[in-house]
């Protein structure tokens, strides 16, 4: 049988999750505040808006709707400063060869990710056209942890939401694959993913048996 992959981008495929942080710290620092990475942890998997709106609410300061779209447009073009020197060489290690894998095996391929720059990044280190479909942060309306763009991405492959296996490194994106009762893969740090199905440091850490044991359970 079939299953959906679904992906996170960020911090899962290419390491991006670290230019959104030196990103929002340079609008925390303006705001006066210290964007630390403990506190980052809870803005991965974040959209952009509600990000800023955190921030906000962590610094105790409030802005005018104006200074809002300056401040979150003023971020994004710091952010692609550092997306726009990325190339084939910065997708994450062993994620290629798992993609190719899953791809091989014939089980469909989705992008779950609530970045409006997710089309342009895997353009750029050259997986585009390694996905069946993509949900990005242009096609959802619920920000994760809903689980909108998860239900989204299982619906396109045609496949039903308990089949579906999402890779996933923020607690938002893991609470939202739960919530979809989707299969859920923690990259990143067991203390911040204990509610992840299975969790990992990373792709090279997949025991070679791995995508058998997903697909048969
Ligand atoms: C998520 C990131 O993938 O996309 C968040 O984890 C980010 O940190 C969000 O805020 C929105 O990204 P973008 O590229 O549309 O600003
Ligand atoms: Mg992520």
């Amino acid at each position: 049988m079939s299953k959906g992959f679904i992906f996170d981008l960020d911090g899962v495929i290419v390491d991006t999750a670290h230019f959104h942080f030196l990103a929002w710290r340079k609008t925390a620092a303006e705001l006066g505040f210290e964007l630390t990475e403990t506190l980052n942890e809870q803005l991965k998997g974040v959209s952009r808006i509600d990000s800023l709106q955190k921030i906000l609410d962590w610094a105790g300061v409030s802005i005018s709707e104006e200074t809002f779209d300056r401040m979150t447009a003023e971020k994004n073009i710091d952010y692609l400063t550092h997306v726009n020197q990325m190339g084939h060489d910065d997708i994450l290690p062993s994620v290629e060869d798992f993609l190719k894998k899953v791809k091989t095996l014939g089980h469909p391929i989705a992008l779950g990710s609530a970045s409006k720059n997710a089309p342009a990044i895997l353009a750029k280190v050259g997986l585009l056209h390694i996905f069946d479909t993509i949900v990005d942060g242009n096609s959802v309306s619920k920000a994760k942890p809903d689980p909108e763009v998860f239900l989204i991405g299982a619906r396109q492959l045609g496949v039903l939401p308990e089949n579906c296996i999402v890779f996933e490194d923020s607690v938002a994106g893991v609470a939202a694959a739960n919530a979809a009762g989707m299969t859920s893969v923690g990259i990143g740090s067991e203390d911040v993913l204990d509610h992840a199905d299975f969790i990992f440091k990373d792709f090279t850490e997949f025991h070679p048996h791995f995508i058998d044991q997903l697909v048969t359970t």
